[in-house]
């Protein structure tokens, strides 16, 4: 694969995406005329946008009006914004509007084709939304959830409908971000798979489809990269220390001003879950800091402080000596001892971890290919098409030198490294 140079890799890897075991190129979906989106927030209404702008009638439902005018205001806002970047007339964006239609009762949902639920990230919602739906959508409706992880299957199993039940996992912003998660439940029909991946090319989205896992194959590959970001930051690095490595490797931005984006609270509910999942060990460092930030009110840019403080503009990050000195003290109270580290340190440390997890989710067959991992980071988190992606990376490298900088590491924390590092048990199959 790296006889291939890092740009016709990335292109040969998005033609690879739609081999998907059993569907076949001549299948037909469901036709799709009218969509619902349950939740105004922030993804639902970025959503709503993605359908609007592919000319289909879309009804937001949410729990009582002023969501819905929040939700209204972010589709007219969102609308502008591709206005002024030029991919909308002002005409058209006017009369995409037309197309919007909200509501508080879930029968204006019964004539939709396919509705996704982006309401808040808790099962009990989510339950009640799809038990609703199985009762109030048309036969044949296709039912999608935009959890960022939670189990499709245990939704879908609610709904009373599962084969109709599948995970479409957009990235935010969601009317910018070019991928999309296609999360294939355990009883999800070949049909709506086939559907959904027919949406992904209307809505002008990469639809990844990928299996049923915690924060399936995407939000999985990132968690190692954010734990290590923040571990960086207890140790001593500064947030625009790394940040800057990574836009110097080729990134937008890194991921310290990428978790003031999403939100440090959002981080802190993640953590929350994953925690009580288990599927985090009892490291006192793990989230410590994301923790300590958002307990201070900077919860990021929505807070105009976060890893950053931010000036009038609210986006623009400036560095913070408030955080530093709330880092210096946690790292003190941790007994973290605090030094330097390279630009070629930062990276890897943050990369390996990607790398290892790809190799997992390639070995359990929650992606179809190694390269689909690619693809995901490039189209979901701004992976550099210059650099291919994670696997295409590790190729150059050599599964020799990625085994033993993740020996090396392992090593280097008696305690979790087993935990964090140890080489997935089918590393070698990225390498295939
Ligand atoms: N924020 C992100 O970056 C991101 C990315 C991908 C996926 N997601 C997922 O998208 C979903 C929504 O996230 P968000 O960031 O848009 O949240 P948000 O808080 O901005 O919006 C959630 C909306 O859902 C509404 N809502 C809650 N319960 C409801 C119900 N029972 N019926 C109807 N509406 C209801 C709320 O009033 C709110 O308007 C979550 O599952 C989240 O995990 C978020």
């Amino acid at each position: 694969m790296t006889e291939m140079n890092p740009k016709q890799y990335v292109a040969h890897a998005i033609n690879q995406v739609g081999r998907v075991p059993g569907i076949s190129p001549g299948m037909k979906g469901r036709e799709i005329r009218k969509v619902g989106v349950i939740g105004a927030g922030l993804m639902g209404s970025g959503i709503a946008v993605c359908f609007l702008g592919a000319g289909i009638p879309t009804v937001l439902l949410d729990q009582n009006e002023e969501a819905l005018n929040k939700g209204r205001k972010s589709v007219a806002a969102a609308l502008n914004s591709m206005v002024k970047r030029g991919f909308l007339f002002e005409g058209l964006a006017k009369g995409l509007q037309i197309l919007l239609s909200t509501t508080v009762d879930y029968q204006d949902l019964s004539d939709c084709d396919l509705i996704i639920e982006a309401a808040f990230e808790r099962m009990d919602v989510k339950e009640d939304i799809f038990k609703r739906l199985g009762a109030v959508a048309k036969k044949g409706a296709v039912l999608a959830t935009n959890t960022s992880g939670l189990d499709v299957d245990h939704i879908a199993s609610v709904s009373g409908r599962p084969a109709d039940v599948i995970g479409l996992h957009f990235f935010s912003p969601a009317f910018v971000m070019p991928l999309l998660e296609i999360v294939r439940g355990k009883a999800t029909s070949p049909e709506v798979l086939r559907t959904c991946l027919f949406v992904s090319t209307i809505i002008r989205k990469t639809g990844v489809v990928v299996g049923n896992c915690y924060g399936f194959a995407a939000n999985r590959m990132l968690e190692g990269y954010a734990r290590e970001s923040e571990f960086l930051i207890l140790e001593g690095a500064n947030p625009e220390d790394i940040d800057k490595a990574f836009t110097n490797y080729g990134f937008p931005m890194g991921p310290c001003t990428m978790g003031d984006m999403a939100g440090l609270d959002v981080r802190c509910h993640y953590l929350e879950a994953m925690k009580a999942d288990k599927l985090i060990p009892d490291d006192p460092r793990y989230g410590v800091l994301t923790r300590a930030l958002a307990g201070e009110g900077r919860l990021g840019q929505k807070t105009s402080a976060g890893n950053y403080d931010y000036g009038a503009d609210g986006r623009t990050p400036i560095p913070s000596d408030k955080a530093k000195s709330l880092r210096d003290r946690v790292a003190a109270e941790l007994g973290v001892a605090q030094r330097s580290f390279s630009e070629e340190e930062i990276v890897m440390r943050c990369l390996l971890p990607v790398i290892n997890e790809a190799a997992k989710v390639v070995g359990e067959g929650i992606v179809n290919q190694p390269s689909d991992v690619d693809v995901i980071w490039t189209y979901g988190y701004g992976f550099p098409g210059a650099r291919g992606g994670p696997v295409y990376q590790a190729r150059l490298m050599g599964l020799e030198k990625v085994r033993s900088a993740l020996l090396a590491y392992q090593k280097a924390d008696p305690q979790f490294g087993q935990t964090y590092w140890a080489p997935a048990p089918k590393l070698e199959q990225l390498f295939a």
